[in-house]
C-alpha cells in the first residue's frame, strides 16, 4: 500500500487527552478522560455497552464537541484546529458508511475521487485494497450482497484509502464470525505496519489482547484501568493455578489445601477433576511470588496423598479483569475503586505498583 497523506513529524503522542467531558442531557457519557496514546502502536479502548466508548473516539475524530476537558490529536487541538485533525484521521465507525447501492469497486473509486485522487489512481487505489482485502472477486458486486466480514473489509478499506496517521476503528470485528476477524485482525496489523496510529475499541477482551499494545478499560463514561496488557493482568492478582486431578474423589480434600496456601479464591470448574486457584499472594508485594506459592501448594497436595494428573500456572485472563474492574462496582460507586491500579492513587503510581507485581512474578 501507498501513503498518500503528507506527513509531518510528530514526536508527541498521537492522542492526548485531559478530563475530556462530553454530556447528552442527564448522561455524561465521557466522564472526565485522560488518555496518552503513543504513536505507531494499536490502543485498545475497552468498555461494556454504553460505557462511552463511541462518544469518545466521535470527539477525537471531531465529530461531537466536547463539553469539557482537552483533547489534542498529534498536537492538535480537536476544537480550535479541528481541520488539521481531520487532515490526519480516519474512521471505521461501529455503523458504518459506505453506499449498499453501489459495488465494491464504485464505493472505493467514488470515495477515492472525493479524496482528490485522479480517475486513474482512483482506480489503481480501489483495485490494490480490494485485492489486499480479498474482495477482487466480490468488487463488481453491490455491496448489500456482501457479508458481515466483507462488508467490515470494505469499510476499513474506504477508511484507509489515503493511508492516514491515524485510523479509528470503533468494535470493527462485532458480529464476525472467528475467521472474519482473523483477516480483520491481519489488516489492522497491516496498517500499523505502514506507521498508521490505531485506536481500536472493542468489546472483546482476545481483540485487545491480540492486537493492542496497551489498553485502556472504560466504563460509565471514565478510565478505570489504563496500562499494557501484562500491567492489567498483574493488578488483578499475581496468576493462577489451573490443576487436574487424578480422581474427582479427592477434589474437596485439594480445595482445602489449595486455600491453605493460597487464600481465597479456589474455584471448582466444570469439569469434576479441575480447580482453579487465583494467587493473591498473601503477603502483599512482600510476600511470596507466585511460582513459589504454587509449588508449596503442589508439595502440600502431594504431602496429602492428592494425586495430580495435570499443572498449569498463568497469569490472569484479561477476562478476569474486564469482570474484576467493570462487574463488580456498583453502577454508581466512584470510578476509584478497590482495585488496586486505580485506588485514589495517581494512574502512573497504580501503573508502578502493577509492573512491579509483574516483575516479581516474572523473578520467581
Ligand atoms: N446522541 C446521543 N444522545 C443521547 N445519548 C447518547 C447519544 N450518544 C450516546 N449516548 C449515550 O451515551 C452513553 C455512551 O454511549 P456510547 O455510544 O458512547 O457507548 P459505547 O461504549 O460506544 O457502547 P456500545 O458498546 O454499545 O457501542 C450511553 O448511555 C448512550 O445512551
Ligand atoms: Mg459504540
Amino acid at each position: 500500500m501507498t501513503r498518500h497523506s503528507s506527513r509531518r513529524p510528530h514526536s508527541g503522542p498521537a492522542i492526548e487527552t485531559s478530563n475530556l467531558v462530553k454530556v447528552f442531557g442527564e448522561t455524561r457519557a465521557v466522564d472526565g478522560v485522560d488518555l496518552t496514546v503513543p504513536t505507531g502502536t494499536v490502543y485498545g479502548v475497552l468498555g461494556p455497552n454504553g460505557a462511552g466508548k463511541t462518544t469518545a473516539v466521535k470527539v477525537l475524530a471531531t465529530l461531537l464537541r466536547p463539553d469539557g476537558g482537552e483533547a489534542r490529536v498529534f498536537g492538535h487541538d480537536v476544537v480550535a484546529e479541528a481541520d488539521a485533525v481531520r487532515g490526519r484521521v480516519s474512521l471505521t465507525g461501529q455503523y458504518a458508511s459506505v453506499d449498499e447501492d453501489l459495488t465494491g469497486t464504485e464505493n472505493l473509486v467514488l470515495l477515492a475521487r472525493l479524496l482528490g485522487h485522479g480517475r486513474a489512481a482512483a482506480r489503481a487505489r480501489a483495485a490494490e485494497l480490494l485485492a489486499a482485502f480479498g474482495l477482487s472477486r466480490a468488487a463488481g458486486r453491490q455491496v448489500k450482497h456482501y457479508s458481515g466480514g466483507m462488508r467490515r473489509r470494505i469499510d476499513i478499506a474506504a477508511s484507509i484509502l489515503n493511508t492516514p496517521d491515524l485510523l479509528f476503528l470503533d468494535e470493527p470485528t462485532t458480529g464476525l464470525d472467528p475467521r472474519s476477524r482473523n483477516q480483520v485482525w491481519e489488516i489492522v496489523r497491516a496498517v500499523v505496519a505502514q506507521g498508521t496510529t490505531v485506536l481500536l475499541t472493542t468489546q472483546y477482551l482476545d481483540e485487545a489482547d491480540q492486537l493492542a499494545s496497551r489498553i485502556a478499560v472504560i466504563d460509565h463514561g471514565r478510565v478505570i484501568a489504563e496500562g499494557t496488557k501484562g500491567e492489567l493482568k498483574a493488578s488483578v492478582g499475581a496468576g493462577s493455578v489451573h490443576l487436574r486431578l487424578r480422581e474427582a474423589e479427592q477434589r474437596p480434600r485439594a480445595e482445602q489445601v489449595l486455600a491453605a496456601v493460597l487464600g481465597e479464591g479456589v474455584e471448582r470448574e466444570a469439569d469434576p477433576l479441575a480447580l482453579t486457584a487465583r494467587i493473591t499472594a498473601a503477603g502483599g508485594s512482600r510476600g511470596p511470588a507466585a511460582a513459589e506459592l504454587a509449588a508449596r501448594a503442589l508439595a502440600d497436595l502431594a504431602r496429602q496423598g492428592v494425586v495430580v494428573d495435570n499443572f498449569s500456572l498463568g497469569q490472569p485472563s484479561l477476562d478476569e479483569v474486564f469482570l474484576a474492574l467493570t462487574d463488580r462496582r456498583p453502577v454508581d460507586a466512584p470510578a476509584t475503586g478497590e482495585h488496586p491500579a486505580t485506588d485514589g492513587r495517581p494512574a502512573a503510581e497504580g501503573r508502578e505498583k502493577s509492573r512491579e507485581t509483574q516483575e516479581r512474578g516474572r523473578a520467581g
